[in-house]
């Protein structure tokens, strides 16, 4: 595809008719959630899916998230056990996304020929409303080349996309910033995160002791080695080198900040992510070598401008970035994983 990309406006009636009408006709485009903007095609159709892996570069083995309106539309594609069907009670529309076995709807190029599928109802009023309207069910990857850094905002997509995919559904930066956790539900009594994001496992851990289920929650984020990946994986894209900006990335643990500060200083060309969140010092808000994540001294803060100061780091010609690690509680948990799937994405690169 050559065609230059439309840019439509998710506020103009006229523009999400045009984005339904588009989706219904099987073409495919970037829209807007509360995690991060996703690259959405017709889940049903093969020759729609098979354009979404063309445009983002994505290996076959590597399966999409299915998003629906309701927890009804979310039935005719998976299959949802009595406790998982409580589960998403309580947590849907929202941030997590569910892996349960699949139905004949969906065809195995989107689920990598697994025999389960991941769906979720997203929080975002305009996304829930266009997949009602158009009675669709998306297949909708983050809308980044593979590997590369999520976007959080229209001209994150554009600068990876442009002239790839059909149109981008401008709806202003996305709410939480980070991808949705990820959880496996398919088999009963043992349930599996996957991906750490906005709901945190803890939060997940207290329902299941407060309804009184009968379900074993494994940790299989932290299994995770990316550096020591075998196959098969249990979810694909989880533990491969993911979310890197092409300049090299570095953790730097808060104990060693202040002597990267001090080779910063001394001139070394090296840009540096702060968390924020620790009380700042001086009153003058941070200048470029210097960034902060986060812009009240909150999770949430950092979290939504976390992948959008990446991305501007990203274009200052730094010879590397250097990012602070964030304590490891709540979204903190999140972050810290796409961390170090960056910075092992830089070790492959060399
Ligand atoms: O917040 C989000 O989840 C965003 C927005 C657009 O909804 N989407 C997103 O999609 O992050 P994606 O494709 O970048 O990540 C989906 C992850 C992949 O790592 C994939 O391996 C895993 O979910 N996944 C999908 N289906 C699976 C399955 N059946 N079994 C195991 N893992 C699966
Ligand atoms: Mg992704």
């Amino acid at each position: 595809m050559d065609k230059p990309t439309v840019r439509l406006d998710a506020t103009r009636a006229k523009d999400l008719a045009k984005a339904i009408q588009w989706l219904r006709e099987g073409r495919i485009g970037a829209l807007p959630t509360e995690t991060v903007y996703g690259l959405a095609g017709d889940a049903t159709r093969e020759f729609v899916v098979e354009k979404l892996f063309q445009a983002k570069g994505r290996p076959a083995h590597d399966p999409l998230i299915v998003h629906v309106s309701s927890p009804e539309a979310a039935s005719r594609y998976g299959s949802f056990s009595e406790s998982t069907r409580a589960l998403l009670q309580e947590f849907w529309p929202g941030p997590l996304t569910l892996i349960v076995p699949k139905t004949d709807l969906i065809p195995y190029r989107v689920t990598a020929g697994l025999s389960t599928v991941a769906i979720r109802i997203p929080a975002h009023d305009r996304m829930r409303g266009l997949l009602a309207r158009g009675d669709l069910a998306l297949a909708a990857p983050s809308a980044n080349t593979f590997g590369k850094l999520s976007p959080t905002r229209p001209e994150h997509v554009l600068q990876q996309l442009e002239g790839k995919i059909d149109f981008v559904l401008d709806d202003g930066p996305t709410g939480w910033g980070v991808e949705s956790t990820v959880l496996d539900v398919s088999h009963p009594g043992h349930w599996k995160l996957y991906r750490p994001g906005p709901i945190a496992l803890e939060q997940i851990a207290d329902w299941v002791e407060q309804s009184k289920q009968e379900i074993q929650l494994v940790n299989c984020s932290e299994q995770a080695n990316p550096k020591q990946e075998q196959k098969p994986l249990p979810s694909p894209g989880i533990l491969s080198r993911h979310y890197a900006p092409r300049t090299p990335v570095r953790l730097v643990s808060p104990g060693d900040m202040e002597k990267v500060e001090e080779q910063i200083l001394k001139g070394k060309p090296w840009g540096l992510l702060k968390t924020g969140l620790s009380p700042i010092k001086t009153a003058s808000a941070p200048e470029p070598p210097l960034y902060y994540s986060s812009e009240d001294g909150t999770l949430e803060s950092a979290a939504r401008n976390f992948y959008a100061r990446l991305h501007a780091m990203d274009e200052q010609g730094y010879e590397m970035l250097l990012v602070e690690k964030f304590p490891e509680s709540g979204l903190g948990v999140a972050l810290n994983n796409r961390l170090i799937r960056a910075v092992t994405a830089s070790d492959a690169a060399g």
